[in-house]
């Protein structure tokens, strides 16, 4: 990896944080963004902005071909069968509540079952409870052992014949579990279950085939892979994608409307209603295209690398708890520094311009399965170095002196 020019890429990781280098460790919240995003967005504002499908002049078919050509390429990115079955969101939340609202709410009824894990998301969690709320389902939760891995014989003992879904995480974003996809789908198959990956930490990061995986759905978020924020993709089935009701009703997602009644756009339109994020979605390609020029291979060989050193680093600080600590993970460090608490680490860390993130990372359950208000998390990826994380051990062995 030329990580010289690869960082050069990223502006903003020049920038200077209380009179030090910025050291950016909280890429499982956002990642940022490289010249190329910015640089899409603008262009297209300065000279191809439009409404898109509609048009009949040549900015809206500049703009149309350059949208389009997103789904095209972000198909391409996840193996789906075809770019229709792209469809854009405003994120994985988004992505997660059109399909409780829609699937969820056609197909899911009293006394079914929706499989979750004990490490999901709230986004991945709260939906799932509105729909059973409205609906009279109930929610089983797969177990963890303490290293923060799924446990797949206690798993088997969740699913029964009423599981109508399963709703897990594929790379937690509090602990950097990779789960254990196929083995779960497979025992959600066999109930005759649906599955919905949550992506929003794996979509970037690890080699995601949504053929492979055999999933139903599969959402994530743009801006977790070096895109833009407030928009993100759901893949589905075709077969599913067909049988579901639209999402919201208004512009694009309409065949014909009459006051009678309205006949519905095909896939993806029919989940599209309204203006879509046009600029966004645009810009959203380029950070593809950036990854695609580095090569996914690559980038997961050197984060590899980066939780290698960093796990072994960060394990001689004598008073380092990792919390999780899964044999299949990703660049996410999870840990408390002794007694200190995690906040006041994360501000300490931040004092010396190291940004990670403190809390429950929108996993209170997962937290509350550890016994703990929250955990440090640093959260790294291919513009990150070794030096950095050199950097980081150095700054933890001095707050602990401080703090314990
Ligand atoms: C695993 C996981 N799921 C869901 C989300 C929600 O993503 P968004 O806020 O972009 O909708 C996140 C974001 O932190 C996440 O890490």
């Amino acid at each position: 990896m030329q990580i010289d020019s690869i960082r050069k890429d990223f502006p903003v990781l020049n920038e200077i944080v209380h009179g030090k280098n910025l050291i950016y460790f909280d890429n499982a919240a956002t990642t940022q963004k490289p010249k190329a995003v910015v640089e899409a967005l603008n262009e297209y504002y300065y000279h191809d902005n439009s409404n898109i499908h509609r048009g009949a002049h040549t900015l809206a078919d500049r703009a149309t071909k350059a949208y389009e050509a997103s789904r095209e390429n972000l198909a391409k990115w996840f193996n789906a069968e075809s770019s229709d079955q792209i469809i854009f969101t405003r994120g994985t939340t988004d992505g997660i509540n059109l399909v409780a609202a829609t699937f969820g709410k056609q197909f899911i009824s009293e006394g079914d079952e929706i499989v979750l894990s004990t490490m999901e998301h709230h986004s991945n969690i709260v939906p799932w409870q509105m729909l059973c709320e409205n609906v009279g389902a109930k929610i089983k939760v797969l177990p963890i052992n303490e290293k923060g891995e799924i446990n797949l014989e206690e798993a088997e003992k969740i699913f029964t014949d009423k599981t109508k879904l399963l709703a897990v995480v594929h790379v937690s974003n509090a602990l950097g579990t990779i789960n254990p996809i196929s083995e779960l789908t497979k025992m959600a198959r066999e109930k005759g279950a649906s599955v919905l990956i949550d992506g929003a930490q794996s979509a970037s990061h690890l080699d995601v085939d949504v053929q492979k995986l055999d999933c139903d759905f599969f959402v994530c978020s743009a801006h977790k892979m070096y895109g833009p924020t407030g928009l993100g993709v759901l893949y589905g089935k075709r077969d599913i994608l067909e049988k579901m009701n639209p999402y919201q009703g208004g512009g694009e997602m309409i065949k014909e409307v009459d006051f009678e009644g309205t006949t519905y756009n095909e896939l993806p339109f029919k989940f599209e209603a309204g203006t879509p994020n046009i600029a966004d979605v645009i810009a959203f390609n380029a950070s593809l295209k950036y990854l695609q020029s580095i090569g996914r291979d690559r980038i997961r060989e050197y984060e590899n690398d980066l939780k290698e050193y960093g796990r072994k680093r960060l394990s001689e600080i004598g008073s380092l708890k990792f919390v999780g600590d899964a044999d299949q993970k990703t660049a996410i460090f999870s840990f408390l520094l002794g007694n200190a608490h995690a906040f006041d680490v994360g501000m300490m860390l931040d004092a010396k311009g190291i940004a990670v993130r403190t809390g429950h990372h929108c996993t209170q359950p997962l937290m509350k399965h550890y016994g703990i208000e929250g955990t440090v998390r640093a959260s790294l990826t291919f513009y990150n170095t070794r030096e950095e994380i050199d950097i980081l051990v150095e700054s933890l062995i001095d707050i602990d002196k401080k703090l314990n």
